[in-house]
């Protein structure tokens, strides 16, 4: 299938068959969940395989590595592949003990688990604005393990936030298929102890974000 505004980042016919079959079935399905149960199956087969992933995106950067992403110091998130303005498919790569900020995606999703165990903390907003800064509340509404092979949906509004960390003793490996270029949109990381949001933009480990909003602050700043 043409694809001439695909940007790849890992050349490997698996992930090439895989992007051609999303974009296809994306085509098919205007609702998301019916989009994201058409993909259940293809996406089974890609986490199945362990054939295409290199050894670099299962991992943390080495030492010397410019690494680009906000998403946290001991926190890997390469990309695979990705077309502007309409899906990413990224590995996201967490330590074990590790924690990502809680965070939103703004965008529909499927994730599942190449290696390791994951636990979802998933939250709902409560409070009465949808402010991009400042006051916001949530609530807790479930926590979820996951082990090789999982996967599970990200369908906004609700549904759409959560945090991450690896209860394994070996690093989680989780593959990310977002409908948006979720490294560099601006979305949302949510400071729970302290009631409040700000705009967010995680990046990617090995690529840089142009255009970055002025508005964006980086994790480190709003810890
Ligand atoms: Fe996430």
């Amino acid at each position: 299938m043409a694809d001439p505004q695909g940007e790849y980042h890992l050349d490997h016919d698996r992930l090439r068959e895989f992007v051609a079959t999303v974009h296809r079935t994306a085509d098919d399905h205007d609702e998301v969940p019916a989009l994201l149960s058409a993909l259940r199956d293809p996406f089974d087969d890609l986490l199945a395989a362990d054939d295409w992933l290199p050894d670099l995106y299962r991992n943390l950067p080495p030492e010397d590595y410019a690494n680009a992403s906000d998403m946290g110091g001991d926190i890997a998130q390469w990309l695979l592949y990705r077309q502007p303005g309409k899906l990413s498919i990224s590995s996201l790569v967490v330590p074990p003990g590790v924690e990502t900020p809680v965070h939103d995606h703004l965008a529909w999703g499927l994730v599942g688990l190449y290696q390791g165990t994951q636990k979802e903390t998933f939250f709902r907003r409560v409070d009465a604005g949808d402010a991009d800064e400042g006051h916001a509340e949530l609530e807790r509404v479930e926590v979820r393990e996951a082990g090789p092979g999982d996967c599970y949906e990200l369908i906004p509004p609700d549904g759409d936030i959560h945090s991450v960390t690896t209860p394994s003793d070996v690093p989680s490996v989780s593959i990310h298929v977002l409908g948006a270029d979720i490294g560099c949109i601006p979305r949302h990381a949510f400071d729970t102890e302290a009631d409040l949001v700000e705009v967010f933009q995680s990046g990617y480990t090995n690529v840089d974000c142009e255009d970055v909003d002025e508005h964006v602050h980086t994790h480190d700043e709003m810890l």
